[in-house]
Parts: structure tokens; sequence; C-alpha cells
């Protein structure tokens, strides 16, 4: 799809590690190179017209963000570095205040450290309890094992909308209604959900959502936070400075503005926010629901191939995004993947960032493809190729 697009796609890689980041399009590149080298200018601070161009397509920018998730209003529209300072700012400028001594809040083994962490260390501030939500013999999250853990305790689910190893897409609208109904609220860490599937919070009624831009054709360093604007407003500012206030005076008098920019101070990423509109124009462009179909039959079509190499594992065939964690088979994950790199082959190898899905799936390491809407079939044949011809491994990597 679209590979002409891609100045990285003709250095000869094939890039099978979307999940880590992704390609960016000429048109993203394009739109930071004109506001370095057009008009640059800070934001929301100047008087004059190269300001005011910046103003507007900074702001414009929120808005595009606000149709691609289908919030209600632009101020719920946070730019931040990305999902870990979204998610940080969740726990620890809301739930910190929020929630109380015994709380609890569950999540899964297969999220991500910064779907994680920051609970863990609130557990130890406040004296919340993260609890865990059992998954099926696939890893997935079926909302009656998701029941079989409240308890009138429960405050808080955050989940994945797509995990990065497992790959499985949460049933977010039916785990949401369930949820609210009990009075408890919904983050959802959208990393790998947003760049794939259609997002969508007032459908699923989701609280909170973290993602990046560069996980989805974007700049690195700029992400967002979504919040309900009741939520949003009732937040304490993570950073203090310019920007984010009225008044400060020498009597000590203080004044914040208003959401969004209470909680934006300092210069932001301007750059990388007009370049998160250009990836999202980009992908719009192409629809979510296409996207997400083809990386499917990429992966079927992966999987199916893996699947008759005799010394492969899949840990995860039953998942729907375009995700294939697998070893070969007594080969340390990190020295396939450099056997790999060889053919200039690029996979993750590892735990992920997500260090508790061993407790899942029983292996600690193991090598991930994570495709995207320029990975072709053609690429994947060469992976298998590769893969089939493996027995020479240590001659090649040592
Ligand atoms: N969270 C990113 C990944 O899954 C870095 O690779």
């Amino acid at each position: 799809m679209n590979r002409e697009d891609f100045p990285m796609l003709e250095k000869g890689y094939i890039y099978f590690d979307n999940g880590a980041t992704t390609f960016k399009p000429k048109k993203v590149i394009d739109k930071i190179v004109d506001y370095y080298s057009e008009y640059t200018a800070n934001a929301h601070r100047g008087d004059y017209d190269l300001s005011h161009k910046v103003d507007t397509e900074y702001e414009n920018t929120r808005e595009v963000v606000r149709k691609f998730i289908n919030a209600r209003d632009r101020d719920e529209i946070i730019f931040t570095s990305g999902t870990t300072e979204s998610m940080n700012m969740i726990v620890f400028s809301f739930f910190k205040y929020y929630l109380h001594k015994d709380d609890e809040v569950l999540i899964t083994k297969t999220e991500h450290a910064s779907n994680v962490l920051p609970w863990y260390e609130l557990e130890k501030e406040i004296g919340i309890v993260v609890k865990f939500i059992p998954l099926n013999k696939n890893h997935e999250v079926e909302l009656e094992a998701l029941k079989s853990v409240v308890t009138e305790k429960t405050k808080v689910v955050s989940i994945a909308s797509i995990t990065n190893v497992i790959g499985d897409i949460r049933p977010i609208l039916e785990i949401s209604k369930f949820v609210h109904n009990n009075d408890i609220m919904l983050v959802v860490d959208g990393a790998q959900g947003v760049p794939h599937i259609k997002t969508d919070v007032i459908r699923d009624n989701i609280d909170f959502l973290a993602f990046s831009a560069h996980k989805m054709l974007g700049p690195t360093g700029v992400g967002v936070l979504y919040g309900k604007k009741k939520y949003l407003e009732m937040m304490h500012p993570f950073k203090y400075g310019g920007g984010m206030n009225n008044i400060f005076s020498s009597t000590k008098e203080i004044e914040y503005k208003e959401v969004p920019l209470k909680l934006e101070a300092g210069t932001e990423n301007i750059a990388g926010v007009l370049g998160l509109k250009e990836a999202i124009l980009y992908l719009e462009n192409i629809g979510m629901d296409k996207i997400h179909e083809y990386e499917l039959e990429l992966k079927k079509y992966l999987v199916e191939k893996l699947k008759k190499i005799d010394n492969i594992t899949v840990y995860n065939e039953n998942s729907e995004a375009g995700i294939v964690t697998f070893n070969i088979n007594k080969i340390f994950a990190e020295d396939a993947s450099k056997y790999l790199n060889h053919y200039k082959i690029c996979v993750r190898a590892g735990n992920h960032c997500s260090k508790m899905v061993k407790d899942e799936i029983e292996v600690k390491n193991t090598c991930r493809i994570s495709l995207y809407l320029y990975n072709t079939k053609k690429e994947i044949d060469k992976l298998i190729d590769v893969l089939e011809n493996s027995k020479d491994i240590y001659d090649i990597i040592l």
C-alpha cells in the first residue's frame, strides 16, 4: 500500500518493527521541514502574522485529532510527548487525587510498562491495590473473567486496546458498558490500537485514552492524552510554567488557563504536533478499516507460512492485529533477530517492555513481527525463505 510515499522503504530494509515505531511518509516529513524553513514561531504567544499561522495550524491539529478519535470537544485533546507521558498524567495528575487507599485498579499481565509502572507507583504512594484480570488460553480478556475480579472497591479498568506482544484486540465497547454500569472508570492505552483500528471514544465511552504519533506514521516526541472534559478539568497540571497561566504575582496570586492549555505548560513540540496532523490525514485518506483488513490478511498469510516451518513456535496465532510473536526453537530471540538483520530484516527481540507476558506464555524472550500498511506478502516470502534456511544461523551471526 502506497510504498512510494515512504523514503525509508527505498533503503532496502524489510521493516517489521512497526510496534516500536513506524516509517514516515514524505508528507509528514515535508510538513515538519516546512514549519522549520517557512514559518517558525512559537504557539499561543505572539501577536504577529507568523505566530498566528502557527497558532492556527496547531489548533487545527487539535480539531483533526478530535475528529480522528471522535471526541466531543477539541478541548479534550491534550498534546503530550507520547503515550508514556499521557499515561503518567492520567495516573499522577488525576487518579492520585481521585482514588483512595484500598481502591482497586484492574490491569492485565499483557500490558506495556507504561500501563503498569505508574499504577504500581501509585499503589506505593497512596495504597491503591493493582489487580490482574485473568486471561483466557489465547491470553485475551473476556468480560466474564473481568467480572470475576470486580469488587465494590474496583474503581478503574486500565487496559490496552491492542496489546504489543499478543496483538489481541480488546472488546472495549463490551467492557465499557459493563464498567460504566458499575461506576468504574475506563482508561485505554491506545499506543498499539489507535494506529491500526478505528478508535471512537464516544461509541466506546472511554474516560481516558493515550497514544503516540510515532507509531502511526507521525514524528517521535509527540502524543495525545484524551480525557472527558469533566475529568480534564479536575486534573492537576503535571507541569507548571509558561503558556498555562493567566496570572501570577509577587503576592502569590495564581490563575491558570482552562483546559487544554492548562495542561500544556512550556513550548510544546510544535513541529511534532503539525507532523501528527499530516499523519492522521494520511491514515484517514486510506481508511482505518481498510488498514486493519490489510494487516489481518498479511498476518494470516504470515502465520500460515510460519506454521509450516518445523522449528518455529508462534505464540499468538489467533490474535487479530498485525502482530506475530514467535521463536526459532532453541535459538535465543536476540540471536534470531541478529540473524534476520543480516538480511536487512528488522524485527524486535526480547520482552518488548511487557515483562509480565512471560507469566502468560511461559517464555521470557521472543521475536516480534509487527506489520503496517506498507508491508507486503513479498516481504513475508523473503522472511520465510530466510527462516527456512536458518540452520546456518550461528555461522552468520558469530
Ligand atoms: N512500546 C514499543 C514496542 O512495543 C516500543 O515496541
